[in-house]
């Protein structure tokens, strides 16, 4: 794809048209005038360090791995812009929800976001959850070769028109080649983002599929309670793991995010709501200790994604039972 061909999509590139700016360059959303498809398109900043690597991890993702719960890479372009200056950007997939961030922690957006992230029921959290363990275990088992993404957080999870998740941004991923057999573990200099990175890269740098299932971990526990790794209220020994592993089992519901204890029943008539009520209390304790699991300080003693997989499917299971004879509102 041209420089121009993109150029025209974005309106120049147009601020109107920016849809976020990521770790190594600003993301339009862009559409072409033949045919009305819409795109997304990540603009590298070559004056960022790093940003060429970040561009030739992207490109040989795009080469490699093929998952639907992946943000699929359409094209790349490499080239110049009309000042002489080198130019390369990657084209995905649009995604029309925009990030799981977004939806979880909308206070800097706009009143029209806020009200969305109101009706991201439990069954959608769970949901997002499996999809994005479905990539993760498809990248750390069933690739051709071993794929690290390395930077797991909810801004890189993207949802769809029928809000189903796909991880997105492989600028930081790490492939088999570069990773020592069998420990699985790379002395790369990859940190990843602060409070998603695992602790034990902050030490050796070492990155692992067990590091992976930490971030997971984080990610899932911020989902269930609603509060970033970094918040303000995390100081000293107290982090999103410590006070969701105090919580457990009992004072799960004290922790979680309000919302989801506060929504809406669909289920009519009392023995109906109390079943429902209780079904969702067991999946909201099942989430934060599969949350807990994944990001033990050990690296060892961390669930593998598989078993996250599994675990989270009986979780979804046993919310659709409780809720049997109401509108499913995603796919089974
Ligand atoms: C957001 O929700 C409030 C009340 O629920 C409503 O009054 C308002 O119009 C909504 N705003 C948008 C942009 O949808
Ligand atoms: C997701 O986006 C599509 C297209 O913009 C919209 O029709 C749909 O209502 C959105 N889903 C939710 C749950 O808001
Ligand atoms: C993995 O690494 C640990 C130390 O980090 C070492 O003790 C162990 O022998 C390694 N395992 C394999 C199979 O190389
Ligand atoms: C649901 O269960 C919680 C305890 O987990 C309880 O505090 C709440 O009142 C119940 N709500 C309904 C509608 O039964
Ligand atoms: C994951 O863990 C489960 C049980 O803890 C074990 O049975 C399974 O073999 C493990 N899978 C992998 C791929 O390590």
């Amino acid at each position: 794809m041209s420089y121009e061909m993109l150029l025209k999509a974005t309106d120049g590139f147009s601020p109107t048209y920016l849809i976020g700016v990521g770790s190594f360059g600003s993301v339009y959303k862009g559409i072409f005038d033949q045919d009305g498809a819409i795109v997304a398109v990540k603009v590298l900043n070559l004056q960022h360090q790093g940003a060429c690597k970040s561009f030739m991890s992207e490109c040989k993702a795009l080469r490699n791995i093929r998952h639907r719960n992946l943000v699929k890479v359409i094209t790349s372009c490499s080239s110049i812009d009309f000042q002489g200056n080198d130019f390369k950007a990657i084209v995905y997939e649009f995604m029309a929800n925009g990030s799981l961030e977004k939806w979880l922690h909308p206070a800097e957006e706009s009143e029209e976001e806020q009200n969305k992230s109101q009706s991201l029921t439990i069954l959608q959290r769970i949901s997002i959850a499996i999809d994005v363990a479905y990539a993760v275990e498809y990248l750390h088992q069933h690739c051709q070769e071993l794929v690290l993404h390395c930077d797991l957080k909810p801004s890189n999870i993207l949802l769809d028109n029928d809000m189903t998740a796909h991880i997105g941004d492989f600028g930081l991923a790490r492939f088999h080649l570069e990773v020592p057999h069998p420990n699985q573990s790379s002395s790369i200099g990859v940190k990843g983002t602060v409070g998603y990175a695992a602790p034990e890269y902050g030490l050796g740098n070492k990155v692992s599929t067990n590091g992976n299932v930490y971030s997971y971990g984080i990610l899932l526990l911020e989902m269930v309670i609603r509060k970033k790794p970094t918040d303000a209220m995390f100081e000293g020994d107290l982090n999103l793991h410590s006070l969701s592993r105090m919580a457990l089992p009992d004072r799960v519901m004290d922790i979680v995010d309000p919302m989801l204890i506060n929504e809406e029943m669909a289920a009519t008539g009392d023995r109906l709501r109390q079943a429902l009520n209780n079904s969702r209390e067991e999946c909201l304790i099942s989430m934060v200790r599969i949350g807990v699991a994944c990001s033990v300080e050990s690296l060892q003693d961390r669930m593998n994604i598989s078993r996250v997989v599994h675990e989270l499917q009986s979780v979804r299971k046993i919310l659709f039972q409780a809720t049997t004879g109401f509108n499913m509102q995603r796919r089974q």
